[in-house]
This record gives C-alpha cells, sequence and structure tokens, in this order.
C-alpha cells in the first residue's frame, strides 16, 4: 500500500511576513519576527508555514513582484534568516512552503532590464512583446491584462497584473529551465513544499485573451513536477481561480503528474453579484454555498485532494464577511473553524483567523493595497455607482484587511512592533490579541488547536467520506465524515438566531466537541456548533 504523503493529515499555517512579526522596529515583519514566533505555532500544533514571498523585491505588489529568485529582501532579513527559520521550525516538526511566483516577474528584475533595452538580449524573449502596431499600450490596472509601451525598442510587453509585472514568457524553454533550476536549488535548503501564484495564469496567449487558459498549461505543470519538483515528499499548492472541481482533479490527480492540490475560489466568489466582480456586493447565499462545498467535497473524493480555506493575505476575514464580528463574534468565528476543519483535505489557516481577527475600517488615505486603490480610481473614473457604495465595497473586501498587523498581545501597537506599523493595527486588538487568548480554554485559539489535534488523532476526519445533509435546510450547516471505523457528525447553525434543531432526536453518537457550553435541549443557539463521533466497532 502506497504511503498516506504528510500533507493529507497537515493544517498549514499561512504566513504573511510583512504583517507577522517586526524584530528591528522598521514597521515591517521580517524573518526573525517569525522565527520568535514558532513556539506559539508549536503551540497550536501546525504542521507547515506557507510563507508569502520574501524574495528581493521592489514591493509594488508586496513581494509578488520579483527582482531576484534567489535572494531574500532586506526588509525581511537574509539568506541566514532564512536558513534558520527552515531549521528552526524543522526542530519542532513544522515545514516551510515557499511561495513561487512563476507567472510573471519584476519589472526592476535584471531579465527585464534587459529585456527592455535591447531586442537582441537573451532575455528579450523571456517576455511576451509585439511591435507598434499589433497592440495598444492600455491603462494600467491591477488585475486587467493589457500592454506597456517601450520607447526604448518600439515594442509593447504583456502583462496580467499591472504593468510593473510583466508576464514571463512560458513557451520559451530556457526561461522554463532557469525557473525549475530556481525551484530545485531552494527545494535543497530543505523546504516542505511550494504554493505556485496564479498557477493557472501560466503561460497565457494573449490573442486569445485572459479569460481563456495558456494552451500549454497542463503540459507546463507537468513538465515543471518532473523537472522540479523532483523531491517525492514536496507539497505543491496551486492558486486557481478559475478552477472547477473538474479541472481541480487534472491538477490534483492521485497520480501526482501534477500538483499536490489547487485552492478552488468557487466558495469565494458566490457573494458577488451575477456578472460582476468581486467589488460588487451580495449576500451569500446559503443553500448554494452548501452545494458547492459539497460538490468539491464528493467530486474529488479519491480523484485528486482538496485545500480547505476560509482566508488567505487577498480576502476579508471570516467572521466580518459571513459571520458576526460584534457581540458573538468569538462563537461565530469557533462555529466557522469547526465547518471548515471538520472537512476532507488540507486546512490552510491564515495568521489571525486563529484568533478571530476581523476586518478593519480604513479611511481612505489609509488603504495600502494597489488593487484597492485601483478600483476606487476606476469605479469614480467610469461614474456609474455612488461614492458610498464605492467605499462600501473597498471596506468590505480590500485586501487590506486581511494584512493589518497580527495582533500579538494588549501592549503597544499589538506587540507586533516598536515602531510604526507599515498599515494600521487593528484598534481591536485590545480585546482580540494572542496573549489573551493563549491560555484561555474557550477562546478561538484553544477551539483551533483543538481541532487540530483531532485531526492529527482521529483518522475519520482525514480519511472519512462526506455527505451533506439537510441540503435544503436554510440555516444549519451540516454533514457527516464516514470511515470503516467511525462515523462523525458535524453540525453548525450558520446564522445568529437560536432555533429547532432539526437533527435532535437521530442517532448522533457521543459530544466531541462543542463551541458553546452547556446545551439547550432540542434547539441550536446562535452560531452554535458539534462535532458528533460513534464508533464503529462493536456494531454489526
Ligand atoms: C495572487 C496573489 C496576490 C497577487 C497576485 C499577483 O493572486 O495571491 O497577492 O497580487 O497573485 O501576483
Amino acid at each position: 500500500m502506497k504511503e498516506t504523503p504528510w500533507w493529507k493529515r497537515a493544517v498549514i499555517y499561512q504566513v504573511y511576513p510583512r504583517s507577522f512579526a517586526d524584530s528591528n522596529g522598521d514597521g515591517v515583519g521580517d524573518l526573525p519576527g517569525v522565527i520568535a514566533h514558532l513556539d506559539y505555532l508549536q503551540t497550536l500544533g501546525i504542521d507547515a508555514i506557507w510563507l508569502s514571498p520574501v524574495y528581493c523585491s521592489p514591493q509594488y505588489d508586496n513581494g509578488y513582484d520579483i527582482s531576484d529568485y534567489r535572494g531574500i529582501d532586506p526588509l525581511f532579513g537574509t539568506m541566514e534568516d532564512m536558513e534558520r527559520l527552515i531549521a528552526e521550525a524543522g526542530m519542532r516538526g513544522i515545514r516551510i512552503v515557499m511561495d513561487l511566483v512563476l507567472n510573471h516577474s519584476s519589472d526592476e528584475h535584471p531579465w527585464f532590464l534587459s529585456a527592455k533595452s535591447d531586442r537582441e538580449s537573451p532575455y528579450h524573449d523571456y517576455y511576451i512583446w509585439r511591435d507598434a502596431g499589433q497592440a495598444e499600450d492600455g491603462p494600467d490596472s491591477v488585475g486587467q491584462a493589457s500592454w506597456k509601451w517601450v520607447p526604448e525598442i518600439g515594442q509593447v510587453y504583456y502583462y496580467q497584473f499591472s504593468e510593473k509585472q510583466p508576464d514571463l514568457n512560458w513557451a520559451n524553454p530556457a526561461l522554463r529551465r532557469e525557473l525549475y533550476d530556481m525551484i530545485r536549488w531552494w527545494a535543497d535548503k530543505g523546504l516542505g513544499g511550494f504554493r505556485l501564484d496564479v498557477v493557472d495564469h501560466l503561460g497565457k496567449d494573449p490573442d486569445l485573451g485572459v479569460k481563456v487558459k495558456g494552451p500549454r498549461l497542463h503540459e507546463f505543470i507537468r513538465e515543471m513536477r518532473r523537472e522540479a519538483f523532483v523531491r517525492p515528499d514536496l507539497m505543491t499548492v496551486g492558486e486557481a481561480w478559475s478552477a472547477t472541481p473538474e479541472e481541480a482533479k487534472r491538477y490534483s490527480d492521485p497520480a501526482g503528474s501534477e500538483l499536490s492540490m489547487v485552492f478552488g475560489f468557487e466558495h469565494i466568489k458566490l457573494d458577488q453579484a451575477e456578472g460582476g466582480d468581486k467589488w460588487d456586493l451580495a449576500p451569500l447565499p446559503f443553500l448554494r454555498f452548501k452545494q458547492v462545498m459539497a460538490r468539491w467535497q464528493t467530486e474529488l473524493r479519491e480523484k485528486g485532494w482538496n485545500s480547505l480555506f476560509w482566508e488567505n493575505h487577498d480576502l476579508p476575514r471570516i467572521v466580518s464577511r459571513w459571520g458576526d464580528d460584534g457581540a458573538r463574534r468569538e462563537t461565530c468565528a469557533k462555529m466557522l473553524a469547526v465547518l471548515l476543519l471538520g472537512m476532507e483535505g488540507t486546512p490552510f489557516l491564515y495568521q489571525g483567523q486563529e484568533l478571530g481577527m476581523t476586518n478593519i475600517a480604513l479611511l481612505e488615505e489609509q488603504y495600502n493595497d494597489v488593487e484597492t486603490l485601483n478600483m476606487i480610481r476606476d469605479r469614480r473614473k467610469r461614474g456609474d455607482v455612488d461614492e458610498a457604495t464605492i467605499l462600501r465595497a473597498a471596506a468590505a473586501k480590500s485586501r487590506d484587511n486581511a494584512r493589518t498587523p497580527m495582533q500579538w498581545d494588549a501592549g503597544e501597537n499589538a506587540g507586533f512592533t516598536s515602531g510604526t506599523p507599515w498599515l494600521p493595527v487593528n484598534p481591536n486588538y485590545r480585546e482580540i490579541n494572542a496573549a489573551e487568548q493563549l491560555g484561555r480554554p474557550d477562546s478561538v485559539f484553544s477551539c483551533y488547536r483543538e481541532l487540530i489535534r483531532l485531526r492529527h488523532t482521529l483518522p475519520v476526519l482525514s480519511e472519512g467520506a462526506f455527505r451533506l445533509l439537510l441540503p435544503e435546510h436554510e440555516a444549519v450547516f451540516a454533514y457527516e465524515r464516514e470511515s470503516a471505523e467511525a462515523r462523525l457528525l458535524v453540525e453548525c447553525n450558520f446564522y445568529g438566531d437560536t432555533i429547532p434543531d432539526p437533527l435532535d432526536g437521530e442517532e448522533r453518537g457521543e459530544l466531541l466537541l462543542s463551541n458553546l457550553t452547556g446545551a439547550l435541549p432540542g434547539t441550536l443557539r446562535p452560531y452554535e456548533a458539534r462535532i458528533y463521533l460513534k464508533n464503529r466497532k462493536g456494531e454489526h
């Protein structure tokens, strides 16, 4: 029998280093800051850290614009710090997963500097060019593909994200070889794996448009798997906004020819208006949400592998987004934890999620995120939505919501920095912080820690087959996980009303975990979440 890979039993924690912990008082988090909090992460019980980019970068897109793939940006520390992080984490049983941004480089990467100054440069073909007249110079707007005019050589180059992030030309085998060498070089430092930024964008053909996948995408991923992800224990997860369950199976097929898994975003895109984008707010359609989660669970069963997530550095905080970040914040954050960590797949937590951190209300001039700033500018120019709607969208969905500094304690700047934080600390840090939650048994942190422990000890949580219960119920998200040994039942009241318990009287097994003390027989209290376990041993 093939051994189960480590990442199928793992819980992975994303560190956005810029906002995690600052060790030198410059207001920006850094690698020594991460090292200083490894004990905290070990207490939480996670198996790996996905580290957002720390490579050399002009930081136009906070590190997702790389100018040297083999160097550490001095903002974050040195290569010695990086190696020390890998070693120190390893001593605590924690692997490091690095972020690979392979769709584009920074326009300050030496490859691009050479490419844009000379058509004969060996690096010219590392990027995608058209002669004057073949493509139009377009306005720079993050997330909208366009072309940028370079007068020195009389050509335009292609970009999908911003003009500071020119697309790499994946059709060029020399470029691909160079990237694979770089990946192997990093893997050799003892990494646990890689997260691949916008993997579904690789190799796009500008003539086919951004909506169409690159015709050779899967060929490239398979090649990269063979040439770069050579160590069999490496975990690879691709960010794939466009993925359907069908495609996710292809990316993550159990034969391992492509990736371990992808981040699928179908659930994340449910709270936006039909035909609009993420800024066109709409309430979460609950029944559809359950259906979507269930479809990914059942379709990928034994044919692929799921990632499980509510948050990352691009998404708002989940308690603010789909829950209650007011009076019932803690109960609600725990319910969302139970709901997610009860499913099949590899859970990814984003820093601060384990504390139930919330969105922040920023003034317009306080936004840092280029995507938000461009949205505000573009919508104003378009003139079809009013000012209040624009600002409401920014407040709800800005990536800055996730990027405010980690709330360590009730001291100055939440213990994040002794200097001036690069982005404001959420003023609620006096109530919501790690120090307050660590030793408190009913904290959000304690709930996550217990759920992680259960995932490590109960095989039914990693192996059991998922079945959605009560698909038509308007408030309860319930499902079971079933294996040969056990049956687990997860029941969550997704909303803030007290309701009759629809599973009351059923054979549920013993109560394993609950986010509220006591019980009101026959009812589910606001955001109440429960896990029941029934062992199969002795049954016929
Ligand atoms: C991904 C990253 C995001 C970045 C973009 C461009 O979506 O998660 O932060 O801006 O790719 O690299």
